[in-house]
């Protein structure tokens, strides 16, 4: 059995190899991804992580042969409940790795916006920033509530470049409490100036970026509907440049739906020759959420898909899609792992799209209604259509997102086919993937 790519390190350390019992009868696993490539076959466990190049038989017993499929669990006996295994699993792993109390603040500084993205799901809400009062109690709530040695600071909006100065202060506040912290950021990218890079270097501790364009400038200029713009489009540009030359890792992010997809060919071209260093920046292409939850879903995956085979040796690394996960996934997103979202009036949310009904607290006093927080981020239950589901662990049991994908299943297996079968031929005859390399 030729391995392609190792499990997980964790789910190894943690879970004792399945040892083959003579008399039990063995059939493919729930999470057993079977797909063919080149004329071979092979097998990926979507729990584990491994991948291995092997046939599966439809049915085995300990001694047949088979005994590594048994171990890997890609065989598992016929009357396991794989679904209870998988949440037993989950369950053990957040046990394991969980500490209470804050791992990191996503803080929304604003809610005002110097765009108008015309698909922009914060649209309506009122434009508040954080008042001085405010700030200094956040910095008070970081202090009294965080865990470990670092504190891991996420600057979000709304624009956050809009209120630099709260940003400047927070920080100021990590240091005067003598606390180690580093920063990341999601931002339209238009105000960033050589004095914001200044910033983000020395006082803000910026390690990540993300920036949001959406295609090239004629799209870029429709959809983003700046109130005031000024060139804009390569501005930003030369931002990114700018910003990778200073180490700070950039992530274009390029939100696509049917309207625009056809154009991101152009887009791609523009960020080649736009963007003079290219050392720490990578783009990737993220669905509309009316996109996911829309009957073309499919069809724009599929495109999406495409276009990554095709720009695989781009001067612009392309990033990882949605569905492709390096190890086990021990939550779904923020709302169940253990960072908190700070609005600006100092609301506390568990999801950075401040659902009203999720809103738990705040930073004067705490969490005021654990239980909101507990049901928005439960994960004991599993909906009836994922039970039986292959990608379960992918998507975890978390099933509070207001983001459902229409077509989820086949999305994965697409996105997932995709990635295995690009990792295989890069492996090559006879070796295993790099670690480093290995997209699952
Ligand atoms: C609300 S914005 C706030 C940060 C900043 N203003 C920006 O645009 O990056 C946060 C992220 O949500 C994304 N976003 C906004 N509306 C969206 C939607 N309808 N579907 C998917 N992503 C969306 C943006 O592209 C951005 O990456
Ligand atoms: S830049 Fe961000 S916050 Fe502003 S309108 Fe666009 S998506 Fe919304
Ligand atoms: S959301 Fe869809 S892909 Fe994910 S586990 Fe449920 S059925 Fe499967």
């Amino acid at each position: 059995m030729r391995e392609i790519c190792k499990p997980d390190p964790l789910l190894t350390k943690l879970l004792p190899p399945l040892k083959p019992v003579p008399g039990v009868v063995y059939v493919p696993s729930q999470f057993a991804l079977r797909f063919e490539h080149n004329g071979r076959q092979y097998a990926f466990h979507t729990m584990m992580k491994q991948c291995v190049e092997a046939k599966l038989p439809e049915q085995a017993a300990a001694g047949e042969g088979y005994d590594e499929l048994i171990q890997g669990q890609f065989l598992v006996p016929s009357d396991r409940d794989e679904c209870a295994y998988y949440n037993s699993v989950s369950t053990l792993v957040r046990t394991y790795t969980r500490k209470s109390g804050n791992r990191g603040f996503t803080i929304l500084p604003t809610l005002g916006c110097n765009a108008r993205c015309v698909y922009c799901y914060e649209e309506g809400m009122k434009p508040v920033s954080m008042t001085p009062e405010t700030v200094e109690q956040t910095i008070r709530f970081i202090i009294d509530t965080h865990i470990g040695d670092t504190v891991k600071l996420s600057w979000f909006g709304g624009e956050p470049l809009l209120r630099p100065d709260v940003i400047d202060r927070i920080c100021e506040g990590m240091r005067e409490a003598g606390l180690e912290y580093y920063s990341t950021m999601i931002t339209n990218g238009s105000l960033i100036t050589e004095e914001i890079i200044r910033k983000m270097k020395t006082d803000w501790k910026l390690k990540r970026i993300q920036v949001s364009m959406d295609g090239a400038e004629e799209e870029y200029i429709f959809r983003k509907k700046y109130v005031d713009y000024q060139d804009y489009y390569r501005s930003v540009m030369r931002a990114v440049s700018r910003m990778s030359e200073e180490g700070i890792h950039v992530n274009i992010r390029c939100n696509v739906d049917t309207n625009n997809m056809d154009g991101i060919e152009q887009f791609l071209s523009d960020l080649e020759s736009g963007i003079a260093n290219k050392d720490n920046e990578s783009m990737y292409l993220a669905l509309l959420n009316n996109a996911r939850m829309g009957d073309d879903d499919l069809s724009l995956w599929k495109k999406v898909v495409e276009f990554q085979e095709k720009h695989k040796a781009s001067k612009i690394r392309l990033g990882r899609l949605i569905g492709l996960r390096r190890g086990f996934r021990k939550s779904h997103c923020m709302a169940d792992g253990n960072g908190v979202v700070i609005a600006p009036d100092g609301s506390l949310y568990p999801c950075e799209h401040c659902p009203p009904e999720s809103r738990f607290g705040d930073v004067w006093n705490g969490t005021t209604e654990p239980s909101v927080k507990d049901e928005f981020c439960r994960t004991d239950i599993t909906a009836e259509k994922c039970r039986k589901c292959m990608f379960l662990p992918d998507c975890t049991s978390f099933s509070n997102c207001p983001v459902k994908d229409t077509h989820c299943r086949e999305l994965r297996e697409l996105v997932n086919l995709s990635a295995l079968r690009d990792m295989i031929d890069r492996a090559g005859d006879g070796e295993t993937a790099d670690d480093g390399d290995a997209y699952c």
